[in-house]
């Protein structure tokens, strides 16, 4: 299955799926987008000789126009946003129906939504006195964090003394969903029915 990778920033979800074991034979990343030019996720990328693609507005990105041509050019079944920032364009929402996936550093419906990523989503959770927070894995939608839930996982932060501590609890887990998930669509395993996502073992 041909991937394309998403990313905006540090890019441990784009290595997560890189190291993984399960999806080493049955994968292949084959072009990174980011809307940053310099994120770091992109010398990933490059340090496993992966195209990448800036995407944007900016001159001498490729525009979001141009994505959908780019996306065939690479012959790619599954989009895989891994932190990126900004909204996918409603023509590949359409064109890649149940084919675009996201991670979410919390548990939806709850802590999405446009403004939380990073930092924010943990402070809200650390803030909201909440003794657990997770990681969801969502098919993507036209708006931020609402698409339906494919999976997500649980992380017991009563102990916690900051949202940095949440933040790193709930990555770790991200590292392991994230993969799953990926496996999961590759061997047919995911079933939509309705509005909810059956896992078959
Ligand atoms: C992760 O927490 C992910 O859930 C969110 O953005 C962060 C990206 O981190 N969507 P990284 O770039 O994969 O390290």
């Amino acid at each position: 299955m041909n991937l394309a990778v998403f990313v905006s920033g540090r890019g441990s979800n784009f290595q997560a799926i890189l190291d993984s074991p399960e999806l080493k034979d049955c994968v292949k990343v084959k072009a990174v987008f980011s809307d940053k030019l310099d994120c770091p996720a992109f010398q990933i990328a490059l340090a496993h000789s992966i195209p990448v693609y800036s995407v944007g507005k900016k001159p001498g990105y490729l525009q979001y126009s141009d994505l959908s041509g780019k996306l065939k050019e690479n012959d790619i079944d599954l989009i895989v946003l891994a932190g990126f920032l900004k909204l996918i364009p409603e023509n590949i929402i359409e064109e890649y129906e149940s084919r675009i996936i996201n991670i979410h550093p919390a548990l939806l419906p709850s802590f999405g939504g446009s403004g939380m990523y990073g930092l924010n989503v943990h402070n809200a959770v650390y803030n909201s006195s909440a003794k657990v927070s997770g990681a969801t894995v969502h098919f993507v939608d036209k708006t931020f964090d609402t698409g339906t839930i494919i999976a997500q996982k649980c992380v017991d932060i009563s102990d916690v003394s900051s949202p940095e501590e949440i933040a790193r609890r709930v990555l770790k887990e991200e590292h392991i969903l994230l993969p799953f998930v990926i496996k999961k669509i590759v061997e047919k395993k995911v079933r939509r029915v309705e509005n909810r996502v059956f896992l078959d073992p």
